[in-house]
C-alpha cells in the first residue's frame, strides 16, 4: 500500500508542478496582454478627448468641460476622466470618479512635466487602477492636462479566474490519474505478485498447485524465471528429502542422484572427472535462422549425464552438429546443459574422411557387427583401422590438454570407439585412474578372432586400469580372449588382467535408467485406457490393443523378426485382427551405412506388406514410425501400451526394456523380452522368447494380451522392483568407487610372480 500511494503521490505532485508551471506563464502573459491593451485604449480615448477639451480650456468655460467629463465617463471599465490647469487645481472630473480621486495622480504631472502622454498602474484605496494622462494645449502653450482613469480590477478578475481553473484542473486529473494509477498497479502488479506469492505458499506447505497466471511482460519475465527456478529446485528438493527418508524408513540404500553426487565428490576428492565418448550429449543443429539443441537418443547419454551433473566434471565428445562450431568458445568448449549448466562439454571436430573411417567404418562396420552376433559380416578395412588408430589419438590430445594441471584425475572412456585411448592416455599420465565401459556385448574369444587388429585393441583396453562391461558372461569372454591372443597372467579370482606391471581390474556393471517413484503430474490425471485411446485416433486407427516397440533402426534388435511374429499372430489367432495395433517407433539411425540404409527400407516394406494382408478400412496391424521421438512423446507410448517388445538378436543390456517397466506405475502392461538382451537377466518376470523362434514370439504377445491383471500386476511389481533397486545411480555410483578404489599401482611382472610362486611365497 506505502509503495501504491508513493507512486500515486509523485504522479499527482508532478503533474501539480507542471500544471502550476504552465499556469504562471499563461497568467502572465494574459496579464501583460490585459495591461498593454489597456493602456492602448486609454491612449487611443485621450486623444480623441484632447480635440474636444483644448477648445473648451481656452474658451475658459469650466462647464462645458464638466458636461464632457460626465458624457464619457460611463463607458466600460471607465471610472472617469479629470481635467486639471498647470496650477495643480481640477477643472472638471466625472461624478463617478471623485470618490476614488482624492488626490491629484502623479501621472498627471509626469505628462506635464514631459509634455507627452503618459500612463500608469495604480491603486485607488483598494481599487486597482489604470490613470492614463494628456497634457492640452492651444498652439505651444500647454493649458492644462486631461487624465483618463479606468478600473483595472477586471484584470486581477481575469488571472484569478485562470488559477481558479487550473487549481480544479489539477484537482481532477490529480484524481483521474490517482485512481487510474491504482488500478494499473492492482490489476498488473498487485495481482501477478499476490497470485505468485500463493503458488509459492501453496508449495511451501506442501500442496500441488498450477502455475500461476502471470503476465509474460518484460518486467515480470526475469521474477517468474526466477521463481520458477526456485520452485523447482525447491520441489526437487522436498522430493529428494521425502525419498531419503522413505529409504531411512524402509532400511533400504537405494541410490538417488543426490546420494549419487555426495559420493562421486567424496570419491574423487581434490580430483576432477573426465568422460569421453563419441556420441555428445546435446547437439547444435541449425534451422534456419535459428539454432536448435537436440538430445541424441542415446541410453548412453542418459546415463552419463547425472555423473557429470554431480561433479562439475568435462565431458570430450566428437561435436557432430552443424552448429556446434558457433556455440563454444576459443577452447572449443561450452557449459551444459543449455538451460541449466552444470558440466563441461569439450568438442572434437573430426573431418569427413575421418569420421568415414573412425566412425562409419571401422567402429560401426567392424567393431559393431564383431561383437553383436547377429549374422552380419564384420568389414574390416586397412584403411579404417588406420583412421581409428588417428581419431583415437586425436580424442587422446584433446584429453590430455583438459587434464593439464590436474593432478590424479579420473578418465571414464566409453564404448567401442575408444579401444586404444585407455592405452594412449595411461602412457602420458601414468598418475591417471582410467576406466573404460564396453556398452556392447564381448564375444566368444573365436569370434572375436577374425579382427585382424585384436592384439592392438586388446593391448589398447588393457591401459585401462578397470574395464566394465554390463554382464559377467562379457567380462569371461574378454579375459579368455586376452588369455588367447597377450601374454599375460590372468587372476581368475579377482577377475584381472596382469599384462607388463599393470593390472586391469575386469567387471560387471550392469547399466540402468533413472526410476521416478511416481508418475509425472501430466499422466497422473489420465488413466492408461483414456490415453490409449486418444493415441489410437491420433494415429487413425480403432483398435482396442496396443504394442509398442522403440528403438534406433538396427540389425541386431530384431524388428523384422518382430514383425513376422505379429503376423504370425494373427494368423493363428484372427480374433485380434482389427483389435491389435503394433506401434513401431524406428529413429533412423547409422544410415549411410548400407546395411542400415537398406535396413530402413526394409522395415518399411515389410511393415507394409503385413498391414497389406490384414489392414481393414479403419485399422492396421502396424503404425511404423520412422522418425526419432523425444523422451517424452516414448514415454506415452509406455504407460498406455499392453505389450512392449524388445527382441534383439543380441544387446549389451537395453534399457527400453527398463525404460518401459519404469514407466509402468500402473503394474501393467507385460514385457515381451529377448533371451539375447543383457536385460533379460534382471527382469526375469518378463515373457522370456527368442527372437529366432517366431512361433514362440507370437506365443509369448497372445499370453501378453491375453493375462489377468493380477499376473501382469505381480510380474510388473517384481521387475520394478529390480530397476528402483539397481538404477542409473547405483551404475554410476559402482563404477566411479570401483575405479577409485582401485590402487594405481605396479603390478608384479608375470616372470617375477612365475619365480615367487616357485619360491614358495
Ligand atoms: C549404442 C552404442 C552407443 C551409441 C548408441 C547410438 O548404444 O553403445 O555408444 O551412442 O548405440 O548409436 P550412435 O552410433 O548413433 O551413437
Amino acid at each position: 500500500m506505502r509503495l501504491t500511494l508513493r507512486l500515486v503521490v509523485s504522479l499527482v505532485l508532478g503533474l501539480a508542478l507542471v500544471s502550476l508551471a504552465f499556469s504562471y506563464y499563461e497568467v502572465r502573459a494574459d496579464k501583460t496582454q490585459l495591461r498593454k491593451d489597456l493602456d492602448r485604449r486609454a491612449e487611443v480615448l485621450a486623444e480623441s478627448l484632447e480635440q474636444n477639451a483644448s477648445p473648451l480650456l481656452v474658451q475658459g468655460s469650466n462647464k462645458e468641460l464638466q458636461r464632457m467629463v460626465e458624457r464619457f465617463g460611463n463607458r466600460e471599465h471607465l471610472l472617469g476622466v479629470v481635467i486639471y490647469d498647470t496650477q495643480k487645481g481640477r477643472l472638471a472630473i466625472s461624478s463617478g470618479l471623485a470618490a476614488h480621486l482624492t488626490q491629484r495622480p502623479a501621472a498627471v504631472d509626469r505628462a506635464s512635466r514631459s509634455d507627452a502622454g503618459y500612463g500608469e498602474f495604480v491603486h485607488l484605496g483598494a481599487t486597482p487602477a489604470h490613470i492614463y494622462a494628456v497634457p492640452l494645449h492651444q498652439g505651444d502653450t500647454t493649458l492644462g492636462t486631461l487624465a483618463i482613469v479606468h478600473d483595472a480590477s477586471y484584470i486581477t478578475a481575469q488571472t484569478q479566474y485562470v488559477w481558479k481553473d487550473t487549481f480544479l484542473r489539477v484537482l481532477a486529473q490529480g484524481f483521474l490519474i490517482g485512481l487510474i494509477t491504482l488500478l494499473i498497479v492492482r490489476w498488473s502488479v498487485v495481482g501477478p505478485i499476490a497470485r505468485t506469492a500463493q503458488w509459492m505458499r501453496s508449495l511451501r506447505t506442501g500442496r500441488y498447485a498450477s502455475h500461476p497466471n502471470v503476465p509474460d511482460w518484460d518486467v515480470f519475465s526475469p521474477l517468474t524465471k526466477e521463481v520458477t527456478t526456485f520452485v523447482e529446485s525447491l520441489t526437487a528438493a522436498r522430493a529428494a528429502a521425502e525419498q531419503e527418508a522413505r529409504l531411512r524408513e524402509d532400511a533400504e540404500s537405494l541410490w538417488t542422484a543426490e546420494r549419487l553426487a555426495v559420493h562421486v565428490r567424496s570419491r574423487l576428492r581434490e580430483s576432477r572427472l573426465f568422460v569421453v565418448s563419441n556420441r555428445e550429449p546435446y547437439i547444435h543443429v541449425r534451422e534456419g535462422k535459428l539454432v536448435r539443441t537436440v538430445v541424441p537418443a542415446s541410453g548412453l547419454v542418459t546415463a552419463l549425464e547425472p555423473i557429470l551433473r554431480a561433479c562439475d566434471g568435462t565431458w570430450i565428445a566428437h561435436g557432430s552438429g552443424d552448429a556446434d562450431r558457433e556455440t563454444v568458445n576459443y577452447h572449443d568448449a561450452l557449459r551444459v546443459p543449455p538451460d541449466d549448466p552444470k558440466y563441461n562439454l569439450r568438442r572434437v571436430w573430426l573431418n569427413k574422411e575421418e569420421e568415414e573411417g573412425y566412425y562409419y567404418g571401422f567402429a560401426n562396420e567392424g567393431l559393431w557387427p564383431l561383437c553383436h552376433i547377429a549374422h552380419t559380416r564384420p568389414a574390416f578395412r586397412a584403411s579404417d583401422w588406420q583412421w581409428y588408430q588417428e581419431v583415437n589419438h586425436k580424442f587422446a590430445e584433446a584429453v590430455l590438454q583438459e587434464m593439464d594441471g590436474i593432478e590424479r584425475p579420473v578418465l571414464l572412456a566409453q564404448d567401442y570407439h575408444f579401444a586404444l585411448l585407455p592405452r594412449l592416455i595411461k602412457k602420458e599420465r601414468p598418475d591417471a585412474r582410467v576406466a573404460i565401459f564396453w556398452h556392447i556385448p564381448w564375444p566368444n574369444a573365436e569370434a572375436f578372432g577374425i579382427c585382424p587388429w585384436q592384439r592392438e585393441l586388446l593391448d589398447g583396453l588393457l591401459g585401462a586400469d578397470l574395464i566394465g562391461f554390463h554382464l559377467q558372461s562379457h567380462c569371461n569372454n574378454f579375459l579368455q580372449t586376452v588369455d588367447r591372443t597377450l601374454e599375460s597372467r590372468i587372476e581368475w579370482d579377482r577377475s584381472a588382467v596382469n599384462r607388463e606391471d599393470h593390472l586391469t581390474q575386469v567387471q560387471p556393471f550392469p547399466i540402468s535408467v533413472e526410476f521416478a517413484e511416481s508418475p509425472p503430474e501430466a499422466s497422473a490425471s489420465e488413466s492408461a485406457y483414456v490415453d490409449r485411446a486418444s493415441l489410437f485416433k491420433e494415429l487413425g486407427v480403432e483398435a482396442t490393443f496396443l504394442g509398442v516397440g522403440v528403438e534406433r533402426v538396427d540389425y541386431t534388435k530384431g524388428i523384422l523378426e518382430r514383425f513376422l511374429a505379429l503376423e504370425r499372430l494373427l494368423e493363428k489367432h484372427p480374433q485380434y485382427v482389427g483389435r491389435f495395433t503394433f506401434v513401431q517407433i524406428g529413429a533412423p539411425s547409422r544410415t549411410h551405412i548400407k546395411r542400415y540404409h537398406d535396413l530402413l527400407a526394409e522395415v518399411g516394406a515389410e511393415a507394409e506388406r503385413i498391414n497389406w494382408r490384414f489392414q481393414t478400412a479403419n485399422w492396421k496391424p502396424i503404425v511404423y514410425l520412422q522418425r526419432q521421438h523425444s523422451h517424452q512423446e516414448i514415454q506415452r507410448y509406455y504407460r498406455t501400451a499392453d505389450v512392449c517388445m524388445v527382441t534383439s538378436l543380441h544387446d549389451g543390456m537395453n534399457l527400453v526394456a527398463k525404460e518401459f517397466v519404469a514407466a509402468r506405475h500402473d503394474e501393467q502392461g507385460v514385457l515381451v523380452l529377448s533371451r539375447f538382451a543383457g536385460a533379460s537377466r534382471e527382469l526375469r518376470d518378463a515373457l522370456i522368447v527368442n527372437p529366432y523362434d517366431i512361433e514362440q514370439m507370437a506365443e509369448a504377445v497372445r499370453v501378453a494380451l491375453e493375462m489377468s491383471p493380477e499376473d501382469k500386476a505381480s510380474r510388473m511389481q517384481h521387475m520394478r522392483r529390480a530397476v528402483r533397486e539397481n538404477n542409473i545411480y547405483r551404475w554410476a555410483g559402482n563404477l566411479v568407487a570401483g575405479l577409485c578404489d582401485i590402487r594405481v599401482e605396479k603390478a608384479v611382472p608375470a616372470r617375477e610372480q612365475a619365480l615367487s610362486n616357485a619360491a614358495g611365497f
